[in-house]
Order: structure tokens, then C-alpha cells, then sequence
């Protein structure tokens, strides 16, 4: 059930050196997910609407569905093999086709590190170049030394299912949010 979808534009102005009212856009979207297909119908949705360069950070509780909706993305973007949650790793490389061209994608579970400095050490921060995907769990974790998300999408659990709430917060994120075709149970 979509119980809240924001597809329009919300115009904020600021007003430029010669006066003139020039809008700026904000996306938001919320889904109700019912079930586990609902999940991974969104995910599915998403790999349809992925750029170059995009960060995703996914919020929500351990087992709000994060990693079932990053598993269910790289599937629909033609990765075939395991798609492992990186809880011990921290991160999980892959390379998924976008309209014919092999893009990296890293999926990051930052639960476990233990401070943002070792997200610098790791050499995580490298990645955000604009050419990677970037999808992070508990982006929390690494405090002001991770880059600003595209996209932030946090799953609440919600009785039974969860609520995904989707923002975007740049130019990017903006269309890919005004691209997405979703409706759970699809
Ligand atoms: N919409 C939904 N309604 C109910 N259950 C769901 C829904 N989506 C996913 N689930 C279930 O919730 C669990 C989500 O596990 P998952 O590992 O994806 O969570 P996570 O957010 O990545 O947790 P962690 O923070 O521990 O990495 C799975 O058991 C999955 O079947
Ligand atoms: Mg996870």
C-alpha cells in the first residue's frame, strides 16, 4: 500500500543577486512494505533508476530490511552470484551493468567499525568519486567522515512490515526518486 507518496515537487526559493525567485526542488517519497516481496519489489524498482557516482545510505534497526532491499537492487542489476551482508567485512565489492556499461557498486555495513577515523584508515572515503555506487548501513557510524548521501532511505519497522521513507538531498538523487516506478506487490 503506498500510504504517502510525495511525488510532486515541493518549490522552495531563494532569491539571487537580481531578485528573481529561482525554485529549488525536494524529493520525498514513503511506502508502506508489507511483506519481504514488498521489500524487494522496491529494491527492484531502484536498480531501474541507479546513477554513476550515486550514495545510498540506508537507515533503520538491525533486520529493518537494509540489506534484503540491497540484495534484492543488485539482483535486479545483474549481479547473479551470493550477495553476503557485509557485517564482517564492512564492505562487499561488485560490478553491475548500467545501460551497457560495468559500474562498481559497494555495498558498506559500517555496524562494526568503531570510530569514524576508521573509516579514513580503511581508505573507504576513496571510493566516493562520483563514478561509484555507493550503498551504506549505519552510515552512522562514520559520523561527518562519510560524504553526504544522493539518496537516503530509512525503513521503520511497522507492526508487521516497514515503512520506507526515501529523501534525496542533490540533483541526482532528485531524479532518480522522480524516476522511480514503484508500487509494492509489482
Ligand atoms: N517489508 C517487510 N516486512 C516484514 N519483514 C521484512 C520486510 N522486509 C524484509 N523483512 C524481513 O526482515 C529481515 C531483514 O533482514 P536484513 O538482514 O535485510 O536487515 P538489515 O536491516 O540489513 O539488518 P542489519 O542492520 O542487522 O544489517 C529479514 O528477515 C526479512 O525477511
Ligand atoms: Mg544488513
Amino acid at each position: 500500500m503506498i500510504i504517502d507518496t510525495i511525488c510532486g515537487i515541493v518549490p522552495l526559493y531563494h532569491i539571487t543577486y537580481d531578485a528573481r525567485l529561482v525554485p529549488l526542488t525536494m524529493q520525498q517519497k514513503t511506502f508502506y512494505l508489507n511483506d519481504e516481496t514488498d521489500t524487494c519489489a522496491l529494491g527492484k524498482a531502484l536498480a531501474h533508476v541507479l546513477e554513476r557516482g550515486l550514495t545510498i545510505y540506508l537507515h533503520g534497526d538491525l533486520g529493518a530490511g537494509k540489506t534484503t532491499l540491497t540484495r534484492a537492487m543488485l539482483r535486479e542489476a545483474g549481479h547473479a552470484g551470493k550477495v553476503k551482508s557485509p557485517t564482517y567485512t564492512l564492505v562487499e565489492p561488485y560490478v553491475i551493468d548500467l545501460n551497457g556499461q560495468a559500474v562498481e557498486l559497494l555495498h558498506f555495513d559500517l555496524y562494526r567499525m568503531g570510530c569514524p577515523e576508521e573509516f579514513l584508515e580503511a581508505g573507504f572515503r576513496e571510493h566516493f568519486n562520483g563514478e561509484t555506487i555507493c550503498i551504506i548501513e549505519w552510515a552512522e557510524n562514520a559520523g561527518s567522515e562519510l560524504p553526504p548521501p544522493d539518496i537516503a532511505i530509512t525503513l521503520d519497522i511497522t507492526g508487521d512490515g516497514r515503512t520506507a521513507h526515501m529523501s534525496a538531498s542533490s540533483g541526482k538523487g532528485m531524479h532518480c526518486l522522480e524516476t522511480l516506478r514503484f508500487s509494492p506487490h509489482c
